[in-house]
């Protein structure tokens, strides 16, 4: 399984975290970035996840920013991208059972290292369930096609 992760300068540290996390199931991550503290814009890190997601360099992408809201913004203007921001485990597992998430944005200054972690591990652990789901998805797809 190979992971992209991107943050801004406030996701920094959580980044970190959540690699360790991923390295513990032996994912291989595709670092992308900020690895610096000072102050940056997310939207840059947010497409540079979602662009190897979108272009399956990737199977999936994790992304950080204060409260995960911009980057997800960010990552979900690239085609093909459904990315969920997450402050509790539930909502993680059902964004990919449901909705077929392809990335996982995180609020660093939200949540907690602890939660962060159960978080990221529901949803690596949970699977599209497809079936009904499907049609839904591919009406999202619909509105991505329309407003191109
Ligand atoms: C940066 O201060 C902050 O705006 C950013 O990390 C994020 O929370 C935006 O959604």
């Amino acid at each position: 399984m190979k992971i992209a992760i991107g943050n801004d300068h406030v996701g920094l540290e959580l980044k970190e975290t959540i690699v360790e996390e991923l390295k513990k199931r032996d994912y291989e991550v595709i670092d992308c970035g900020t690895n610096s503290s000072d102050r940056t814009n997310y939207p840059i890190f947010g497409e540079k996840v979602a662009k190897l997601v979108a272009d399956k360099d990737v199977d999936l992408g994790i992304v950080i920013c204060g409260t995960g809201i911009g980057i997800s913004i960010a990552a979900n203007k690239v085609k093909g991208i459904r990315a969920a921001v997450c402050s509790e485990p539930y909502s993680a597992k059902l964004s990919r059972e449901h909705n077929d998430s392809n990335i996982l944005a995180i609020g660093a200054r939200v949540v907690g290292k602890e939660v962060a972690k159960m978080i990221v591990n529901e949803w690596l652990d949970a699977e599209y369930e497809g079936g009904r789901h499907q049609e839904r998805i591919d009406l999202i797809s619909e509105i991505e096609n329309r407003n191109d």
